[in-house]
């Protein structure tokens, strides 16, 4: 009995000891983009988004294993230009499955900057743990003169093995800055500080591998989000129409006659549109598809009830969310209620 005692007493001190030693485990998801982009010359503007491997990636950065027992997986290898809903499900899934069955303290995900803002909020309202899930990109392709993805990446393996990060939703990581999945915005089609986090600003930075937080978001998300994709296989159809002046209706129609469940407007000022195209938009409503108007302006909200009488048409105001996260907020939102009010309560909460 004695030894028995023993042995357990060893085996305890065993277990401390790694995990007083042990690092967390981060599983980076590849999905392509610039990150893994390559250029036909190193000074060439001139590039393929999508081309290199996970295991390029983590060659390129050995100092990540200085900071976390990192293993990868390549989900996709696409331009972000081409991300679609059948990913994002996968993607969500993934990641739910990764931090709740499979014990990783955090997720770094690669991904293109095209749409990385759109997959950004679309994770933050299905991801079910308060673990760090954090999108890295990149805006010079993999073997350019100074890229600048394997910093980014290293960043972003940084920011999730921080328990400052915890917490905050999911995050995007780009040019030493930390941006939440409501509010970042890819504001420039080249720059590398293209990324910024609309008026609220950026929610953190990274400086010699630790993360800095300057704000906590004020939106429900991840584990205080009521969106579930687990048994969902297809998403509602949602389509986006632009507004300026003269504007055709032929867009909103199309989207009309193909049935689609929603319709967002990226309209002019305060989510206003050209009276043809208001015309479509009161029809569609009354045969079950959700208007929500959204902006075209870069910064401000679309408010209720302005110029337009919300109330009277059962059109959605999209408050503080661009026209590309307001129609990810509205497929979502579809998949629990068709009520125009309901689905106005999550534009103010999420
Ligand atoms: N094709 C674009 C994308 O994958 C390149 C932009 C980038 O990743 O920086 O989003």
């Amino acid at each position: 009995m004695k030894n028995f005692k023993t042995l357990l007493l060893v085996a305890a001190a065993l277990l401390v000891s790694l995990s007083l030693g042990a690092k967390p485990k981060i599983r980076i998801i590849a999905t392509g983009g610039t990150i893994a982009g390559v250029s036909s010359t190193s000074a060439s503007s001139a590039y393929t988004a999508g081309q290199v491997g996970i295991q390029t990636l983590l060659d390129a950065v050995p100092q990540i294993l200085n900071l976390a027992d990192v293993s990868g997986e390549q989900l996709v290898n696409i331009g972000s230009q081409d991300m679609n809903d059948e990913v994002w499900l996968k993607l969500a899934k993934r990641i739910n499955v990764l931090l709740n069955e499979e014990g990783y303290d955090g997720i770094v995900i690669t991904h293109g900057t095209d749409t990385m803002e759109e997959t950004a909020y679309f994770l933050n309202l299905t991801v079910k743990s308060d673990k760090p899930v954090v999108l890295a990109g990149s805006m010079r392709p993999s073997n350019a003169i100074s890229a600048d993805g394997p910093a980014n990446l290293y960043n972003a393996v940084a920011a999730a093995v921080s328990p400052n990060t915890r917490g905050y939703g999911v995050l995007c990581c780009m040019n030493n800055q930390l941006l939440d999945a409501k509010t970042v915005i890819k504001t420039h089609t080249i720059d590398c500080d293209t990324f910024e986090g609309g008026p609220s600003g950026i929610i953190g930075y990274i400086y010699n591998g630790e993360a800095h937080m300057l704000q906590t978001p004020n939106n429900k998300h991840t584990i205080n989000s009521v969106f579930d994709v687990t048994k969902l296989d297809r998403l509602p159809q949602v389509g986006i129409v632009y507004g300026y002046a003269n504007a055709s209706a032929l867009p909103m129609q199309a989207f009309v006659d193909a049935k689609f469940d929603g319709i967002v407007l990226a309209g002019v000022g305060d989510g206003n549109f050209y009276k043809d195209v208001f015309d479509v938009a009161v029809k569609a409503q009354n045969q079950g598809i959700q208007i929500v108007r959204s902006s075209r302006c870069p910064t401000g909200p679309t408010c209720l009830n302005s110029e337009v009488d919300d109330e009277k048409y059962h059109f959605v105001a999209a408050l503080d969310l661009n026209p590309q996260k307001a129609r990810v907020l509205l497929m979502l939102a579809l998949t629990k209620t068709h009520d125009w009010q309901e689905i106005q309560q999550f534009f103010k909460e999420y």
